[in-house]
């Protein structure tokens, strides 16, 4: 057997799976329709709880439970430093973003944050057999916590270094992050996000060199090329977001999929604009505006994340592009409108297929 598929089926062994196939965790597009239909395809669901209350990630257990066995993991964001606020800078950019949607509330930047203790706490109470950090580490005492409880914690990294320090605080497996993924970078400082844009062919080689833990890859990959690749490189398993969003179990709104199957790699664009954060999104008419020289540059997160709120609200009932928060990875195209197992099955027949070849 090739090595790399020997690796695989280790790490399909230790994680009571069929096919080394993850749905990423993403934050407002991981329905558990979804994960239940990936679970039970052979994979693992994932549930991005960002926005999530404690009661919505019970729910979500539940509702995965309900309908599947198999593995999955719950997400969240390590928060970042309280940001820099500045009122007048605040006030330019709810006239900007009033351009292309509703304008927002006077006290829409003040918004709070869900409380990450409080999503800690549901995490654990849920146990899910995988818990999985982004932007940061989790704090010493919750990974105490969720490896006291059997839980196994999945480090998501983004740079050889991250990946050092992840391993070092006690990660059991690293998620590393290419540039190429849709949705936010998972850079654990903020600033480094949009200067640090390491290739998942690059950073692959460069990261199983130096740890002893599992890696699993994540960015750009959407079909059993990817997957092959990524194994070779050094992979146990992969991590697949944009492909899964044209599924059938897929909730988000229909002109963001039928975006998704015309995105080139090159339409795609890293941008601050919707959240603050550096994210692969879709290129829009929103965002477009926001390159211009005289517009004015994002709020930090989570500011600037409450002040489109309301437009990404907006657009996403209409089903209109133009304004819409649509996140999307470099190999978008690739997704196709079937359902999540028909996915799960096509991509781990082509990379087993170029494996065994
Ligand atoms: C819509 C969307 C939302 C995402 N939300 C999260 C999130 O909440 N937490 C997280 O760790 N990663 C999130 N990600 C990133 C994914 O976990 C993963 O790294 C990425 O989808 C992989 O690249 P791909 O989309 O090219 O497959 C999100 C990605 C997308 C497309």
């Amino acid at each position: 057997m090739h090595p790399a598929l020997s690796r695989a089926q280790a790490f399909c062994d230790r994680f009571d799976l069929q096919v080394p196939i993850l749905m990423a965790p993403m934050g407002g597009a991981s329905p558990a329709e979804l994960a239940i239909a990936v679970a039970n395809a052979g994979g693992m669901g994932g549930c991005g709880a960002l926005s999530l209350s404690p009661g919505q990630i019970a729910d979500w257990a539940a509702a995965f439970r309900a309908g599947s066995s198999g593995p999955f993991q719950i997400n969240t964001w390590v928060p970042d430093p309280a940001p820099r606020r500045d009122a007048a800078h605040e006030a330019a950019l709810r006239k900007f973003v009033a351009r292309f949607g509703p304008q927002p509330d006077a006290d829409a930047a003040d918004r709070p944050l869900p409380d990450f203790g409080a999503q800690c706490e549901a995490m654990l109470a849920a146990k899910p057999p995988v818990i999985s950090s982004v932007m940061g580490l989790f704090p010493p005492s919750f990974v105490a916590q969720l490896h006291a409880q059997g839980i196994t914690w999945f480090a998501t990294v983004t740079t050889v270094r991250e990946a050092l320090d992840a391993e070092q605080a006690g990660a059991d497996v690293l998620i590393v992050q290419g540039a190429g993924a849709g949705g936010h970078r998972g850079s654990f400082d903020a600033d480094a996000a949009k200067r640090q844009m390491a290739g998942l062919f690059s950073l692959l080689p460069a990261i199983s060199d130096r740890v002893a833990i599992p890696i699993v890859a994540s960015g750009g990959i959407a079909d059993g090329r990817g997957i092959a690749a990524a194994l070779i490189l050094g992979a146990s398993a992969v991590s697949l977001g944009s492909v899964f969003l044209r599924c059938h179990e897929s909730q988000i709104p229909a002109a963001w999929k039928e975006a998704l199957a015309t995105t080139l790699p090159e339409d795609t664009v890293i941008t601050r604009a919707f959240s603050g954060r550096a994210a692969r999104a879709l290129m829009n008419d929103y965002v477009r505006a926001t390159l211009a020289p005289d517009a004015p540059a994002p709020a930090p997160y989570p500011v600037q994340r409450n002040l489109t709120a309301a437009m990404s609200g907006a657009a996403r009932a209409a089903n209109d592009m133009h304004a819409m928060y649509a996140l999307g990875g470099e190999s978008s195209a690739l997704a196709r409108a079937e359902p999540a197992a028909e996915t799960v099955r096509r991509l781990w027949a082509g990379a087993r297929d170029l494996l065994a070849a």
